[in-house]
């Protein structure tokens, strides 16, 4: 089978954001008696802004502590500070090798897609000055179910017109190599605690063109051989 789609998560795999996250998070769950440390805040990589607060606050045994209308002020004042953050951004600000592959992936004429449920997502890619190197973003704001779920990966896919058993997704969270490989595509996962991901790289140093398509290969051979 062809391989006929790469589709990126964004925050950890194509920038450092995932770290910017977390600075925002910390500084609010403090204000609210809450200590979060980078070990924890794994768990929250992939999930949307809502349910990382709800996980927050029962990781702070805070679940019932607020009502509606502050949680959405704690989720507004969080993005906020993760927004002023994101000023430092520039196109310099891609991980290693991520441009390159983006490049390698366009020439090789295979599509582009992102699945990321952050609702920043086309701020970002406008500031590191990659917004055309996707054939098709899926829409955060239409996403009813946050990874694991597979439905921006599906929508990622249905998008770029391509079937998930042709495309390959890659993540650095456990719940994003969760949500490719329930919707049936071929998982990479960039970073450790990733044991579910068909192929694990320790870094984007890594991911680069060739890696990917002889994994493609190799899989594609086995699976006929099988
Ligand atoms: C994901 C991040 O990409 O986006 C999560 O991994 C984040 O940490 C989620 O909560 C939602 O992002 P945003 O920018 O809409 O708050
Ligand atoms: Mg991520």
């Amino acid at each position: 089978m062809m391989l006929k789609a790469v589709i990126f998560d964004l925050d950890g795999v194509i920038t450092d954001t995932a770290h910017l996250h977390f600075l925002a998070w910390r500084s609010v769950a403090e204000e609210i008696g809450i200590t979060i440390d980078e070990d924890f805040n794994a768990e929250l990589k992939g999930i949307s802004r809502m349910e990382s607060l709800k996980r927050i606050l029962r990781h702070g045994g805070k679940e019932d502590a607020f009502s509606d209308k502050q949680c959405l002020a704690l989720a507004g004042k969080k993005n906020a500070r993760y927004v002023q953050s994101l000023a430092s951004l520039t196109e310099a600000s891609m991980l290693p090798g991520i441009r390159e592959l983006l490049a390698d992936i366009r020439a090789a004429k295979v599509k582009t897609g992102l699945a990321s449920v952050s609702l920043n997502a086309p701020g970002i890619l406008h500031a590191l000055g990659i917004a055309s190197a996707f054939d098709f973003c899926a829409d955060a704001s239409r996403i009813i179910c946050s990874k694991p779920d597979p439905e921006i990966f599906l929508a990622a896919c249905e998008g770029l017109n391509v079937r998930p058993e042709e495309a390959i997704g890659i993540e650095d969270a456990a719940a994003g190599v969760e949500a490719i490989n329930a919707a049936g595509m071929l998982s990479v996962g960039i970073g450790p605690g990733l044991e579910r991901a068909a192929m694990q790289l320790c870094s984007t140093r890594e991911l680069t063109w060739n890696r990917l398509t002889d994994f493609w290969t190799s899989r594609t051979v086995s699976i006929r051989n099988s």
